[in-house]
């Protein structure tokens, strides 16, 4: 039993790598939280810095979440709950990072990893419904919480095994509490929404 909380507790380790943090603080002198929406995460860096930016640390943080949880298939390939909760950890690690005051992301891209790591093809459909989305509504935190939402619905009722269905849905659950300032824009009308560079007034 030693092991699986050993892999546990080190995805929670990775996961709390605060990329965006460090990354602003390193290249810009300022830590990300203090600009825009207020949060690390990808979307908050690319609308500061830029889109390569964005992308370093999105690709960072979805690793976060998709290293360890191949790690643990591989370590115990048997051993449901510890597979589920090392990707649970990393998302943990994500939001409440020891290494950056447990002020974290809203786990979007971390929770993406997760799901790349335990069934790619239904990961790479989450994601494609991820882009759809923020291309129709763009608004990144509304398309990532649906996507991610119906992609844990459809795991609970194709999965035999339900400790992964429940253990998606908590995390599509937990992306929402961490949404929360989110979803009180969404619902006034008042998200920040991404620009693609179009309809740029003149
Ligand atoms: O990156 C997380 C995204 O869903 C929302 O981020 O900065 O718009 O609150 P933000």
């Amino acid at each position: 039993i030693w092991k699986p909380i050993l892999m546990i507790v080190l995805a929670y380790l990775a996961g709390s790598i605060p990329t965006g943090v460090w990354y602003s603080k390193l290249v810009h002198k300022i830590d990300v939280r203090e600009l825009g929406s207020g949060n690390s995460g990808g979307t908050n860096v690319g609308r500061n810095f830029g889109g390569i930016a964005a992308i370093l640390v999105i690709a960072v943080d979805v690793l976060k979440g998709w290293i360890p949880i191949l790690i643990a298939k591989h370590l115990f390939p048997t051993i449901d709950w510890a597979i589920m909760l090392t990707g649970i950890a990393s998302v943990l690690g994500h939001a409440y990072p020891l290494w950056a005051s447990f002020r974290g992301g809203k786990v979007v891209a971390t929770s993406i990893g997760v799901m790349l790591g335990f069934w790619f093809p239904v990961a790479l459909i989450q994601v494609a419904l991820l882009a759809g989305l923020v291309f129709v509504t763009s608004m990144v935190s509304l398309s990532a919480m649906l996507s991610y939402t119906i992609i844990a619905i459809y795991l609970f009722f194709a999965l035999p095994s339900k400790i992964y269905g429940v253990g998606f849905l908590l995390i599509a659950l937990f992306m929402m509490y961490r949404h929360r300032s989110n979803i009180e824009r969404i619902l006034k009308g008042e998200e920040r929404r991404l620009n693609f560079g179009l309809n740029k007034p003149k």
